[in-house]
């Protein structure tokens, strides 16, 4: 079967699939205006499956409309999870029946978030049947260390055919220590361990806003968890959870992005709606070279500078420079003058879209861990495609300020992550737009 591969057109011979949508950009607008930042996308995909342990009805708000999300409530709904929204961003979960704790791999394989059901399942039901997630290709992202923690409690593992099959008689609190402060783990064992008798100690655990947020969800709704936000997780046992009402965090990682575009566009852009201190990494790499940012309670103002000044970035877990927002950076730091370093410390492969950002212009090497850019690139249009959620961002970042037409394929990476994001981008002066066509 001969496949021919157009810009946004699969087919196949004989046959026809949908057509990927792509956006298309045409560059050097300077952003300005105010931009209203969604639900973190981070925290929706683990407050869901939360969720989903509880006895009662949860109402959960700020949701962001992106395809993780909607995922999750797909796979949450194909368990007789009752999943109603009462409005765009507002969801009301009634998990008090629920047909089973097996999930099927079409609905959790593009996530990488559905592993959190298997602490959810594990801690109500003391079973759970979950598929091994997916989500980006950054490298290898294996799960050991939340199975490390299930274990501790005192399941049973067994991995076949792709699926992990988790099982207790009962979960007893124990001491966990994390290799390395993983979100996911933190947020999965934490999540287990509500139900586990006694009390459980999470150690090196990630203290990431998503993490505070599953943290302060559960509590909401009965859980009792101490120190989320720091390096010492305690939770002590209780027999269920009841219903409650949340508000979802503003996702930092959106927000971040919006800052850079305005930044790389030399633009006076307003980011509503957040918390500025979970910003504090990318506010103070923004001033190092040479943004003008002010920030007030739920607000931070950023104006860009035509002469932005090279710096060095290192990621981190959080408080340090969040690896999400790396890709991002990358780009700006392509715009500045003199020679930048990016050192990604987090995952062993996020520099792939490096070989689509050269294709706009990008003169940066990578050796190992380390990318190394000279600056001063002028970005010209082009086609090119985003490979995951957050090269995306840097692909439109890259096109915003780039000379003539950018094309944009693989535009399904961005949905999953950033809600109305051409309508948003559209509403600060920028020239894009999104072609869909079903073939
Ligand atoms: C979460 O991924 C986020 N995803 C990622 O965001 C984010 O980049 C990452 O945390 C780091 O902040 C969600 O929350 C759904 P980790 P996760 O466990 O949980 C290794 C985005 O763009 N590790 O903190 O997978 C792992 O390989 C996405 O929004 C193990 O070795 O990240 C990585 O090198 C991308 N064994 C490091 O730890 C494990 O059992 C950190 O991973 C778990 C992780």
């Amino acid at each position: 079967m001969k496949v021919v591969y157009l810009p946004s057109i699969i087919y196949f011979r004989g046959g026809r699939v949908r057509a990927m949508d792509y956006i298309v950009i045409n560059g050097q607008k300077t952003l300005k205006g105010k931009v209203n930042i969604s639900g973190a996308k981070n925290a929706a995909v683990a407050i869901l499956p939360a969720a989903l342990a509880s006895d009662g009805v949860c109402v959960i708000d700020n949701l962001p409309q992106i395809e993780d999300v909607l995922g999750m409530i797909a796979a949450m709904r194909s368990m007789g999870v009752k999943c109603e929204f009462r409005d765009n961003h507002t969801l009301i979960v009634d998990a008090r029946e629920i047909n089973g704790q097996v999930l099927d791999e079409r609905l959790t394989k593009k996530m990488r978030a559905s592993y959190y059901f298997m602490g959810a399942l594990l801690g109500r039901y003391k079973h759970a049947e979950v598929p091994l997630p997916g989500g980006c290709d950054l490298g290898l992202r294996p799960i050991d260390y939340h199975l490390k923690g299930f274990a501790a409690l005192g399941a049973t593992c067994i991995q076949e055919h792709g699926v992990v099959k988790l099982s207790a008689e009962k979960l007893t609190g124990a001491n966990i220590y994390l290799d390395c402060p993983s979100v996911g783990a933190t947020i999965n064992i934490m999540m287990a361990a509500v139900f586990a008798d006694g009390v459980t100690l999470i150690e090196n655990a990630a203290k990431e806003p998503h993490v505070v947020d599953a943290a302060s969800f559960l509590n909401k709704i009965g859980a009792k968890i101490n120190g989320a936000g720091t390096s010492a997780i305690r939770i002590t046992g209780v027999p269920s959870l009841r219903g409650g009402e949340y508000t979802v965090l503003p996702d930092p990682i959106e927000a971040g992005t919006y800052m850079i575009a305005a930044a790389i566009t030399n633009g006076d852009v307003v980011v509503e709606n957040i918390i500025p201190k979970h910003m504090d990494s990318v506010t103070a790499k923004l001033k190092e070279m040479g943004c003008t940012i002010t920030e007030g309670g739920d607000w931070i103002h950023v104006c860009g500078n035509n002469h932005l000044r090279s710096c060095d970035i290192k990621t981190a877990f959080y408080p340090g420079f969040p690896t999400d927002l790396q890709p991002q950076m990358a780009t700006l730091l392509c715009r500045a003058q003199g020679t930048s370093t990016i050192t990604e410390n987090v995952f062993e492969q996020r520099f792939r879209y490096i070989q689509e950002i050269k294709r706009l212009g990008a003169q940066i090497k990578v050796d190992g861990r380390m990318a190394v850019t000279k600056g001063a690139c002028v970005f010209t249009g082009a086609e090119v495609t985003a490979l995951d959620l957050r090269a995306g961002a840097a692909l439109v970042i890259a096109g915003l300020c780039a000379k003539g037409e950018t094309v944009i394929g693989g535009v399904s990476h961005l949905d999953r992550g950033y809600e109305n994001f051409e309508e948003k981008f559209r509403s600060l002066g920028a020239d894009i737009k999104r072609i869909k066509r079903d073939e």
